[in-house]
């Protein structure tokens, strides 16, 4: 009996808890806790509570090294809206994903491990990640001029509010448009949603 009511309450434990976190960054590809050089912490790789990297952008108390590289930007003839260097908190993802900068280097040290897969410095070309443009602003005024984009002040994201509020930061298109760097919904490659509905969220063609 003792045993069973045991079983009883870890069970609902484990459902509660489900339910009320969800998916999460903790065994997804950003929990680096299991490493020697993380101290087992989780979130300190990327954020610190005191003494940020003041230097760092759009991103609460940031604490991993950023990359100083160049870029190229995509470019193509079709393209209507103008892209420029990478910026916000692509620039901090880049700050690991470019392979210039080691994933332990954080909270002022120098670290040596490096990413598996580099992108860039040609975003045109992805170099091992398949090339979206980022770091521009899409508005309503994109939209019109493009044709073919959906309104994102006026679109439904399918998360609950448009697409300008739910997968754009000041308006712009970053690598956090379309994944969620700490997994929240648990979706391989750290999506934000289904490969099969994101496009069309903000293409409709
Ligand atoms: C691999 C780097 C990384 C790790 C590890 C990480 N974060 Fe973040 N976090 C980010 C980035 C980048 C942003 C900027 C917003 C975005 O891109 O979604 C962010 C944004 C946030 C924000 C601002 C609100 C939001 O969600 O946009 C909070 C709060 C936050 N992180 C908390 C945490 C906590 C707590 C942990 C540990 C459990 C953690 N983060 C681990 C990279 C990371
Ligand atoms: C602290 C370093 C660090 C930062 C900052 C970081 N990443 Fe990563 N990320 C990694 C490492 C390490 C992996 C594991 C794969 C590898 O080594 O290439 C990874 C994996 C991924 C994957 C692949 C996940 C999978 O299931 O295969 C995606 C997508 C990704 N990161 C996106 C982002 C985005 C978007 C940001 C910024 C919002 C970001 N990362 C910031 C280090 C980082
Ligand atoms: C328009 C949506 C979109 C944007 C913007 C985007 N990605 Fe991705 N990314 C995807 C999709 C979809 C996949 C999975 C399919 C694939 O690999 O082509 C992926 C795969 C990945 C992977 C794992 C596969 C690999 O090739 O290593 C990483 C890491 C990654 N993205 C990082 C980034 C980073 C960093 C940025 C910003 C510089 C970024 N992504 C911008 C949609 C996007
Ligand atoms: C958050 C919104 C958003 C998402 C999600 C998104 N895109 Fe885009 N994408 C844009 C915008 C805005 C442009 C810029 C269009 C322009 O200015 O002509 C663009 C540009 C492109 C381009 C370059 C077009 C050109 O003329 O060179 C391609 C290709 C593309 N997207 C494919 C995709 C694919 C495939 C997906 C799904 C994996 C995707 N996009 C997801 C907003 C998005």
């Amino acid at each position: 009996m003792k045993t069973l009511s045991v079983l009883i309450f870890s069970l609902s434990f484990l459902f509660i808890s489900n339910a009320a976190f969800g998916f999460s960054i903790v065994g997804s590809p950003h929990d680096f806790s299991g490493t020697a050089w993380s101290g087992g912490e989780i979130c300190r790789v990327c954020h610190i509570p005191h003494n940020a990297n003041s230097g760092s952008v759009d991103v609460p108390l940031w604490n991993h090294s950023t990359t100083t590289q160049v870029f190229i930007p995509y470019t193509s003839p079709t393209m209507v809206a103008a892209v420029g260097q990478p910026d916000g908190s692509s620039k901090l993802c880049l700050g690991c994903h470019d392979g210039t900068v080691a994933i332990d280097s954080f909270g002022g040290k120098i670290g040596t491990s490096l990413v598996a897969n580099k992108i860039g410095p040609d975003l045109l070309n992805g170099q091992g990640h398949w090339a979206h443009p980022i770091s521009f602003v899409y508005d309503s005024n994109l939209a019109i001029a493009d044709t073919r984009l959906n309104d994102p002040a006026s679109t439904g994201s399918t998360l609950g509010g448009t697409v300008r509020k739910d997968l754009l930061f000041k308006d712009k298109v970053q690598c956090s448009s379309c994944h969620d760097v700490h997994n929240g919904k648990g979706i391989s490659p750290l999506l934000r949603m289904d490969q099969t509905n994101l496009c069309l969220t903000c293409h409709n063609n």
